[in-house]
């Protein structure tokens, strides 16, 4: 572990000396939430003894080729408070949540409290229950049912929606040509910009993603996957072999604005669509690399999803491989106490008083 240091009054890489239970039980269940390449940027604090719980962009482990402007990272954020609003539930609490409660700090990005005693509902529930067994999948689907019920796809955009996002099923095959087009173009320009190879390669293993989870060759997909391993480089598919699978259903969800607040909404109706799926016995594979290229995202979003921003492309399926849970940082990495009143409003002063030194 590093030196601890101390950002913006948070004592930062020491473990917490004596976290509250439930702020291990929030912390563990927001650490769960999938992130770029495991990044997983986030740090969480407790507000005196299990008061309140903040979810913070750790901005260090932003990746900064892939996610240049930190949507990414911040819809993880999302994700990630979409899980503690649910534990909080399992507590048998309503969850109060303010986002970005200070303006003068934008890596904070979520305040939860506490509010009226309510038992989690069995729909809550199945979604708590699903939060551990949630992964992310790469590599074709299985054959076997392949078919998703259209009403189960019309309930996962009422999710999205009940979450200010929007799903929407790419079904057909001019816009879905298109996507698989801009999902390749991506693709290819992150395999040869050896600075992105060299971000992405040092995501693999560790507390990373797992070698075992991007062993499938990234071309067998109708939408190209990631090259984690550099296996495209090494290992050309035949044709007959390329860019098969099209018949998981392909979704993108987007959002009417693209600022923190969206992003943070397009993160939770995105975890709230995957434990959703998850609880109904699928997996999803995302394909954000044309959105992580402005040019791409433009486009995409003129001839794909006008009028609206997209924020992540998934697909949803079934497969019987089973897949050992991605590894997370371990809770004492991601948690510590958030610092008292009397040392904010001192930070707060010495805010102001930098601030006008500087005129
Ligand atoms: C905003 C966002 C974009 C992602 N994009 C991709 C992607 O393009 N390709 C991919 O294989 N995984 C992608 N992922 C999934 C992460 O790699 C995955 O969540 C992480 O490795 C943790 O693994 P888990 O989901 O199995 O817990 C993305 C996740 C998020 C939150």
């Amino acid at each position: 572990m590093a030196e601890p240091v101390t950002k913006k009054g948070y004592l930062m890489g020491a473990p917490h000396p004596s976290p509250g239970h439930a702020a291990r039980y929030l912390a563990r269940a927001a650490g769960l939430a999938p992130s770029p390449h495991n990044s997983q940027p986030w740090f969480f604090a407790e507000e005196g003894h299990d008061h309140g719980f903040e979810i913070h962009l750790d901005r260090g482990r932003r990746l900064v080729l892939t996610d240049p402007f930190g949507r990414e990272a911040v819809i993880a954020c999302g994700a990630a408070l979409f899980n503690v609003r649910l534990a909080v539930r399992h507590l048998g609490f309503r969850p109060v949540v303010t986002l970005l409660p200070d303006s003068r700090d934008s890596a904070f990005l979520a305040h939860v409290r506490y509010a009226a005693y309510a038992p989690a509902t069995p729909a809550e529930t199945r979604l708590i229950r699903a939060i551990p067994r949630r992964h992310t999948h790469r590599g074709p689907f299985g054959p076997e049912h392949a078919e998703i019920p259209q009403p189960f796809l019309d309930e996962l955009c009422e999710q999205a929606r009940a979450e200010g996002a929007d799903l929407q099923l790419i079904d057909d095959s001019a816009r879905l040509d298109l996507l698989a087009d801009l999902v390749r173009a991506g693709e290819e320009r992150h395999r040869t910009d050896y600075a992105h190879v060299a971000e992405i390669t040092r995501c693999v293993g560790g507390y990373g993603v797992p070698y075992d989870a991007c062993a499938n060759h990234p071309d067998r997909t109708f939408l190209p996957g990631r090259d984690y391993l550099g296996l495209a480089r090494r290992i050309s598919l035949p044709a007959r072999r390329r860019w098969r699978d099209r018949t998981s259903p392909v979704l993108v969800l987007t959002t009417p604005r693209d600022d923190r607040t969206a992003w943070l909404r397009a993160g939770q109706a995105l975890q709230r669509v995957l434990l959703h799926s998850t609880a109904a016995g699928l997996t999803a594979t995302l394909h954000t690399q044309p959105l992580e290229l402005p040019d791409l995202r433009t486009e995409l979003r003129t001839h794909i999803t006008p009028d609206r921003h997209p924020q992540a492309v998934l697909r949803l399926g079934r497969t019987n491989r089973p897949c050992p849970p991605t590894p997370r940082r371990p809770t004492s990495d991601v948690l510590v106490p958030a610092p008292s009143a009397d040392a904010r409003q001192l930070l707060s002063q010495r805010q102001v008083h930098d601030a006008v030194g500087a005129h």
